[in-house]
């Protein structure tokens, strides 16, 4: 079965050479289906097969300085797009109301909202503290929400790294998939995948877990070769 594996490149590269350079050294026939999220300045700059966006406004258009609504992303073509990164929560004030609000702006204009979930600074955090925050993240993001029409990306946030995946620790995959079978049995979510310090060393053990539906790659999303070889896994 294939799995879905999103790369979000969050702000790099900084020119357009490179942001093309990079697409282009990407395999368009790779085992498993392949999402690229670039930064928004190079959504309609870039040619792959699928396109996502790393995240949208609530509103449509309007008075809002600087923001992309996703009436515009699907104008574009795209047709996937992250909500509520824990880097967005963090410094964009993402609440879970603000989360909820642009996942349904996505599904409003047929895209596949990627909602980010998870929590931590540390490793210790233990399964039960961390379902208790999932419980309250999702219970808001999902609100009046399709739940099959939407795929969770859980990402332990102490595990994220700062762009260097093989320096940083990933979760276990055990732990993974037990998050992901809460996250699919209490709500009724379809597609759950994982993110946070995947790299070409424990990509594999992540996608052989049956519940967990593919991965979110950042840093390592950035170096062709190891996204390669993560997406022919
Ligand atoms: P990472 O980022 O793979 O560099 O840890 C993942 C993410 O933040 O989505």
């Amino acid at each position: 079965m294939k799995k879905l594996i999103i790369a979000n490149w969050k702000l790099n590269p900084i020119t357009i050479k490179d942001a093309r350079e990079l697409a282009a050294s990407i395999s368009v026939k790779a085992k498993n289906k392949v999402v690229l999220c670039p930064p928004t300045i190079y959504l309609s700059n870039i040619q792959y097969p699928n396109i996502g966006a790393q995240d949208c406004f609530w509103a449509e258009k309007g008075t809002y300085t600087g923001q992309t609504s996703a009436a515009q992303l699907k104008d574009l073509g795209i047709k996937y797009c992250l909500v509520g990164h824990s880097e967005k929560r963090e410094f964009g004030g993402d609440s879970d109301e603000i989360v909820n609000a642009k996942a349904k702006a996505c599904l409003a204009n047929k895209i596949i909202p990627v909602i980010c979930v998870g929590f931590g600074t540390t490793v210790e955090q233990d399964d039960l503290e961390v379902t208790d925050v999932l419980k309250r993240q999702l219970d808001m993001d999902l609100k009046d929400i399709d739940p099959e029409k939407v795929i969770v990306a859980y990402e332990p946030v102490w595990a994220i790294s700062k762009g260097n995946p093989n320096v940083t620790r990933a979760a276990d995959a055990e732990h993974a998939e037990k998050m992901a079978i809460f996250i699919k049995t209490r709500y009724k979510v379809k597609k759950v995948i994982y993110g946070a310090s995947v790299n070409t060393g424990n990509a594999k053990g992540f996608l052989s877990q049956p519940n967990i539906d593919g991965l979110l790659v950042g840093g390592a999303s950035l170096n062709a070769k190891d996204f390669n070889q993560i997406i022919n896994m």
